[in-house]
C-alpha cells in the first residue's frame, strides 16, 4: 500500500525546521547505506546527533503520534531513528535501489524495515526534480509531496529519488516495524477501519458497525505481533 498523509507537521513546526536545516552540519550520505545502496547513493545527511536532526526527529515523531490515520496504516511497533536528508547541487540523487531489511538501533536492538516513510521538508516549487520513485505492483509512481506531508510505502519496494536540478529537497525518511508483517493484511485492516469510521460519520453507531469493529479487533488480535 502506498499511502500519502498530509499534515504531519503544522506551519510553525516546519518553519522551525527550516531554520535549523538552514544552517544544519549535512555529511556525505554514503555512510548509511548498503553496500549496493551506496554506489547509487549521492546526498547529504545530518548526524544523528546534532542538535538539528534530533529537535525535527522529535518534532515528527510527536506529529505521527497525532495521526490516528498514521497508525491505522502502519501499526506500529517499533520506528527506526528518522533522518534528514538533502538533495541538491552536485550531491543530488539516489539510483534505484532496496533499503537493508534489517537495522540496528544504537542499543543493538534490531529494526525489520517493513514500511518506508517519507516527509518531505521542502515545498514542490522549491525544487526541480527529487521526484521519489517507487516501483510496485501496480508500476512505477513519482511522488513529490507538499511539505510537512508524509507517504508511506512497503519497504519491500525498489524506489530512487530523481536527480534534483535546481533548489533543494529537504526530507526525513525513517522505517517502521509493523505488528502486522503482511503489507495485505495491513491493507485491508487499514480499509476495514478506515470505512467503519466514515460509516460511524454518516450514519452513527450502530450494530453492524459495532459488529465489524469487532470484526476489526479480532483480525488484529489473529494477525498481529506485538
Ligand atoms: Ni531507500
Amino acid at each position: 500500500m502506498l499511502l500519502h498523509i498530509p499534515d504531519i507537521l503544522n506551519a510553525d513546526e516546519l518553519r522551525q525546521a527550516r531554520e535549523l536545516l538552514a544552517t544544519a552540519p549535512w555529511t556525505d550520505g554514503k555512510q548509511s547505506a548498503g553496500a549496493q545502496a551506496a554506489q547509487v547513493k549521492n546526498n547529504e545527511q545530518l548526524p544523528h546527533d546534532c542538535e538539528a536532526a534530533r529537535t525535527i526527529r522529535a518534532m515528527i515523531l510527536r506529529g505521527l503520534d497525532r495521526s490516528p490515520r498514521f497508525f491505522s496504516a502502519a501499526l506500529p511497533k517499533k520506528v527506526f531513528t528518522p533522518r534528514l536528508n538533502r538533495y541538491g547541487g552536485d550531491t543530488n540523487y539516489y539510483g534505484q535501489h532496496i533499503d537493508n531489511a534489517i537495522r540496528a538501533l544504537p542499543d543493538g536492538q534490531r529494526v525489520r524495515t517493513d514500511i518506508s516513510c517519507t516527509v518531505f521538508l521542502a515545498e514542490p516549487h522549491e525544487y526541480e526534480g527529487g521526484e521519489l520513485c517507487i516501483s510496485d505492483t501496480y508500476g512505477q509512481q513519482a511522488v513529490k509531496l507538499p511539505a510537512g506531508h508524509l507517504v508511506l510505502y512497503p519497504g519491500t519496494s525498489l524506489h530512487q529519488v530523481r536527480p534534483v536540478t535546481r533548489g533543494h529537497r529537504l526530507a526525513c525518511f525513517f522505517w517502521i516495524e509493523s505488528m502486522v508483517r503482511s503489507d495485505e493484511q495491513r491493507r485491508l485492516l487499514y480499509e476495514l477501519d478506515m470505512n467503519l469510521l466514515q460509516l460511524r460519520q454518516q450514519h452513527g453507531e450502530c450494530a453492524q458497525t459495532t459488529a465489524l469493529t469487532g470484526t476489526y479487533h479480532n483480525l488484529l488480535r489473529m494477525w498481529a505481533h506485538t
